[in-house]
């Protein structure tokens, strides 16, 4: 007879080894870039505990040594990571959000979004807006955990005024399928909101007028975790000229928010072989936010 007890173990040994599997197709996907569908549920929803049904306990996945090895470094940087926010929070508790727009809209963050937007769209602080076609204020959950930043809009984002919707936006939405977001799950905008000609870096008197606007977003939206897309983002958010490679490998903090830094999708599609880390690390930073929320739950 079984008891309540195996049936819980049997239904979590069965979601965590279907997670397990998923995880893995994720990233075949992800790194073949193959036909298979655009979101790849990384988290199921708890299995319901109805009648107990008697099946065997099924085959654990078959991990490989890749597999653990991975897991076993995300588990510690979450455990390390958590760690140290928790110690930076302690150190310095974060004030209480003193945006205006935040204040004026009585904590309603999609309200005071809507109108740090409205104040930033014609903004002319810098040359770009002379060239621009459409300032990209950014998209996405007023309310999200996470956080993308990328570098500044190219030709397509400007022509449309929506960020990261051209061949690297796509990518970006595949990146994100396969870690169980969609695009309206997270908050997607770039250090600059005006388009630079030919795509040229930002220069640093454009960041300066520029970097307010950001501010003001992320005091608003307030993430648990913020991502750079690529090097110019991390170093020109975090004022640093540290390679990418050594901005990816630790965590970084940005007013009191904890910032992870991975390739941008552009580089991907350049560099297909960057992908196998690019999924390593944003399933960190799924773990990373996954475990911050619980935390505070
Ligand atoms: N590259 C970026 O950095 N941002 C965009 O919005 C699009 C492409
Ligand atoms: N170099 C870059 O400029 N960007 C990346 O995303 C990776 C390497």
């Amino acid at each position: 007879m079984t008891n309540r007890a195996d049936d819980h173990q049997t239904i979590i040994t069965d979601l965590l080894s279907w997670i397990r599997q998923n995880q893995t197709v994720g990233a075949q996907w992800y790194i073949d870039e193959g036909d298979r569908p655009d979101v790849i549920p990384v988290k199921a929803a708890p299995a319901k505990a109805a009648a107990p049904v008697s099946v065997p306990a099924p085959a654990p996945a078959p991990a490989t040594d890749k597999d653990a090895a991975f897991r076993a470094m995300c588990d510690r940087f979450v455990a390390d990571t958590v760690a140290l926010v928790q110690r930076e929070a302690a150190a310095s508790p974060r004030p209480a959000p003193d945006e205006p727009l935040l204040i004026a809209h009585d904590g309603d963050a999609a309200a005071a979004l809507a109108a740090l937007r409205d104040e930033v769209l014609p903004c002319t602080a810098c040359d770009l807006s002379g060239s621009r076609k459409k300032t990209v204020f950014g998209a996405g959950n007023p309310r999200a955990d996470v956080v993308f930043i990328g570098e500044a809009p190219g030709r397509d984002e400007d022509l449309q005024g929506e960020p990261f919707v051209g061949p690297s936006g796509q990518l970006l939405t595949r990146i994100l399928g396969a870690i169980g977001f969609a695009r309206e799950d997270v908050f997607i905008c770039n250090i600059l909101k005006c388009r630079p000609p030919n795509n040229r870096d930002p220069q640093p008197q454009e960041v300066v007028h520029c970097e307010p606007h950001l501010k003001r977003q992320l005091a608003i939206l307030q993430p648990r975790v913020i991502c750079c897309l690529g090097r110019v983002a991390a170093q020109t958010l975090l004022k640093t000229d540290l390679s990418l490679g050594k901005l990816r490998r630790t965590v970084h903090f940005y007013e009191g928010v904890p910032v992870m830094a991975t390739f941008h999708p552009a580089a991907l599609l350049r560099n297909p072989g960057w992908k196998r880390d690019t999924w390593e690390d944003v399933r960190k930073l799924r773990a990373l936010s996954d475990a911050l929320r619980e935390l505070e739950a």
